[in-house]
């Protein structure tokens, strides 16, 4: 079951395409080596006319979420109301602007905000009259949250909604675009994301003066006269035209690297489908879940070995894995912070994984990561990954399976 020579096989690197070194190269030819140039505009024209919204280009998804909550109007002893199943940088940025986050538990079909509790939430706190400058809904690993029943209960007590979509681009909500329904939405196009800058980010706005408003802020707040003036605080945050570049190649291979990265994950649950105490990540019906990652739920009884065991075998057969988010009100920096239920995302993070899900995973590296897990399990190690799968399809078919 070694794979010779085996290179470690990590859970999600950057796949270019083969457009993007064309796009930096024009940037060296024009040397338009700074944070304006053609790729800068290109990118943003490009991306929005994908999202369908203005689109502001950032050095990394933490500064899109950070100008958000600015656009929002979220200041010192304001509280936002945030999932606490989420990676850090969602809820650091309230801090950099000295309010604080109050975190919400997860809805087990979704993996994400629960609307039911988001409802209670709201109600108490509008009882104290104490309600939230914002709420922040994640799309955690490719998948929406149930943005209906989210956007009318915050619209009940008007409350903005940003969307942090930092995992999720490409994914969709009743057929719209995540990171479109809320007032503001951030993405990050991290070295891991879905597509890559090697670090940037994008902030969209259905407001077009918010999306000018984002852009003047990232350049400085430089106020529009020859002279340095500032009447604003800004901050260094738009993308360099040289990542631009890379962005737009990333882009015009989008729709490929989402078609990958679900036939991973759907290659793993039906390669898996015959081993109890393991499955993956649900698939809510109202969207379309990208798979940015491929997570899976173990159950340590049924399964056969404990999640944090799973991790430790594949780590010594070289396969890099991570536990699902550590929540955020479990967290040394936020554990004070106040908390609305908890025990889902507890749950979720005890027992979740995350399985290697690059875009360019081969089959027969994913048939070996599948071996290793199906070894753990104590199940029988599969010899071929695709003919393993054609049974499958054919047994689905006749309605074995
Ligand atoms: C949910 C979530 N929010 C925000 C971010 C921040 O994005 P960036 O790393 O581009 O700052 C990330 C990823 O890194 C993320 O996973």
């Amino acid at each position: 079951m070694s794979l010779p020579e085996m290179k470690r096989i990590l859970l999600s690197v950057p796949h270019m395409g083969g457009s993007e070194e064309a796009y930096v190269r024009s940037a060296f030819l024009s040397n338009w080596l700074s944070s304006v140039g053609p790729n800068v505009a290109g990118f943003e024209k490009e991306f929005q006319e994908r999202i369908g919204l203005p689109s502001v280009a950032l050095s990394s998804g933490t500064a899109a979420i950070h100008l958000a909550l600015r656009l929002l109007g979220v200041r010192e002893g304001e509280e936002v109301f945030c999932p606490s199943l989420t990676f850090v940088a969602t809820a650091n940025p309230i801090r950099y602007l000295g309010a604080s986050p109050v975190f919400l538990d997860s809805d087990r079909a979704t993996w994400n905000l629960d609307p039911e509790i988001l409802a209670s939430a709201l109600k108490e706190r509008a009882l104290r009259n104490r309600l939230p400058r914002a709420v922040i809904a994640v799309h955690l690993y490719g998948q929406s949250a149930d943005m209906g029943p989210i956007l009318e209960t915050c619209k009940r007590y008007e409350v903005p909604v940003l969307d942090d979509a930092a995992e999720a681009l490409g994914a969709r909500y009743k057929g719209r675009p995540v990171g479109t329904l809320g007032e503001v939405a951030a993405f990050s196009f991290n070295g891991n994301k879905i597509i890559t800058t090697t670090g940037g980010g994008m902030l969209v706005s259905r407001n077009p003066d918010w999306a000018d408003r984002a852009r003047f802020w990232a350049t400085q707040a430089r106020d529009p006269s020859i002279a340095y003036e500032h009447s604003e605080m800004g901050y260094n945050y738009r993308m360099s035209n040289v990542l631009a570049g890379i962005g737009r190649g990333q882009l015009r291979v989008l729709d490929e690297r989402i078609r990958q990265r679900r036939a991973i994950a759907f290659r793993y649950r039906d390669a898996l489908v015959d081993l109890d105490g393991i499955s993956l990540m649900p698939q809510a019906p109202y969207g379309f879940h990208t798979n940015w990652l491929s997570c899976f739920l173990i159950d340590a009884e049924r399964f056969g070995c404990s999640r944090d065991e799973l991790i430790r075998i594949l780590d010594a057969a070289n396969v890099e894995s991570r536990p699902v988010w550590k929540p955020m009100h479990l967290q040394p920096l936020y554990m004070r912070c106040e908390h609305y239920g908890g025990e889902v995302a507890e749950d979720l993070f005890r027992r979740g994984i995350c399985l290697p899900s690059s875009s360019s995973l081969t089959l027969g590296e994913q048939l070996y990561v599948v071996n290793v897990i199906r070894k753990a399990a104590g199940a029988p190690l599969l010899r071929e990954l695709e003919t393993r799968l054609q049974q499958y399809e054919e047994m689905q078919s006749c309605g074995i399976a």
